[in-house]
């Protein structure tokens, strides 16, 4: 089924290149009526309303007169761990603080020691049964960090099986080494030695090209601007990709630095003012908000509003880890930013697929449906685009094809 075309469906709803879309431009979507697609070879070659498909002598697919969209893109997730914490929920619930906790030795320290302990087929398993729920919700591409290996070894491990993943397919999976998630117990009174293992590790993962980004979190009682600085630019040095846990808890100067360092994105933003969200804005960096992790925090969402307005590129992941967001639900968290922090339908659409492909270096050949582009997108079970925020909390995906092949059926893998 190399050639077919998809008819029958009702709104098809893309944003169109250039990216990523900036401001105003993020609302600016194409919505097409009674549309239908064309792919061949594994990329878009004709897409329009009508019945302007019946030309080609392809396989024909009913889309059943529901939504298509382009596949989305999680552009922030801790893919890779092992264990669970929902001890700190009940923590969190009665009054500690998330970085109460961390300094306490909970935190992400309890799941260092839990993925340290876990063979590398166990990560493999754990994630890839993530990954596959992910595929379910219509996620084509995502982001996947390190971080809960802090030394060298646990940290190439976890490297490795995303490296698996990512060869298995059919996700396109971009790797991200975040060595400066958290300071590890034995490096408590020395954190230059730790900053000093990072730079060797980065060496390590950029001999075996197993990362093309490194992130830092820069936080009160976590990594300052300094550091952050220091690792990012070593990194940069390196040929690496820079990105920031910025400003989730306090304003630390991760907002600032990602755009003094021209980084591609600055995550979290919670706390980021905005002066910050200008910077960003010119600097060029994808502002990316992470509604998932507000909500289990019980914080207010980032104002995703206000940075739109500011004129920053928007993204929405869903940070998904087993501390802040112990979900990986990129459909809900859209559905949060419009609900909860303002954002319009298109806007989370564009933040969703061509905004995080932009940041991601991926805009080229993902993120939209365009004629030229990877042939990756779904089938709703729903009429437009409105109806799948309004219907929240409920997975309306029906289909799922990612580079032309058919990975979700009706719902089900395959
Ligand atoms: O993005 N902020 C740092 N990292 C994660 C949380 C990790 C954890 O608690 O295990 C986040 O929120
Ligand atoms: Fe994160």
């Amino acid at each position: 089924m190399d050639k077919f075309v998809v008819y029958n469906i009702k709104t098809l709803a893309t944003p169109l290149g250039p990216a990523p879309k900036s401001g105003r431009a993020m609302a600016d979507i194409k919505v097409l009526k009674n549309a239908y697609l064309v792919a061949a070879g594994g990329k878009f070659i004709a897409v329009g309303e009508g019945d302007g498909y019946q030309k080609y002598p392809y396989e024909k697919i009913d889309a059943g007169g529901g939504l298509v969209t382009p596949a989305f893109i999680d552009a922030h997730t801790h893919l890779v761990f092992a264990g669970s914490r929902e001890d700190e929920m009940q923590r969190k619930l009665r009054g500690e603080s998330y970085l109460d906790i961390l300094a306490s030795g909970g935190g992400i320290h309890a799941t260092v020691a839990k993925t340290r302990a876990a063979s590398e087929e166990e990560l493999y398993r754990l994630a890839r049964e993530t990954l596959n729920k992910m595929l379910l919700l219509g996620v084509g591409v995502a982001e996947a960090k390190s971080g809960y290996g802090l030394d060298k070894e646990n940290e190439l491990k976890t490297l490795r099986v995303i490296k698996r993943l990512k060869d298995e397919g059919p996700q396109r999976l971009v790797a991200t080494y975040l060595g400066a998630h958290a300071l590890p117990a034995e490096y408590k009174n020395d954190r230059a030695g730790y900053i000093g293992l990072i730079k060797a590790t980065l060496e390590a993962v950029k001999a075996e090209e197993l990362a093309e980004f490194c992130d830092v979190f820069c936080e009160e009682g976590v990594f300052t601007y300094e550091e952050s600085r220091e690792i990012l630019a070593f990194a940069r040095d390196l040929g690496f990709k820079l990105r920031i846990h910025a400003d989730e808890m306090t304003n630390s100067g991760g907002a600032r630095l990602a755009s003094e360092m021209k980084c591609r994105f600055a995550d979290h933003l919670l706390a980021a003012s905005d002066e910050d969200f200008a910077a960003l804005a010119a600097a060029g960096v994808v502002a990316l908000v992470l509604p998932l992790t507000s909500f289990f925090l019980r914080k207010p969402f980032a104002r995703a509003r206000e940075m739109i307005d500011r004129g920053a590129a928007v993204a929405i992941a869903t940070d998904y880890n087993p501390g802040s967001s112990p979900s990986y639900n990129l459909p809900l968290a859209m559905q949060m930013a419009v609900l909860g922090a303002g954002m319009t339908p298109a806007e989370a659409l564009t933040a969703a697929t061509l905004n995080p492909a932009s940041g991601l270096d991926i805009a080229g050949f993902k993120g939209s449906i365009e004629v030229g582009k990877d042939a990756d997108f779904i089938i709703f079970d729903c009429p437009n685009l409105d109806y799948f925020f309004y219907r929240f909390g409920e997975n309306r995906v029906r289909d799922v094809y990612l580079k032309g092949k058919k990975v979700v059926n009706n719902g089900r893998l395959g």
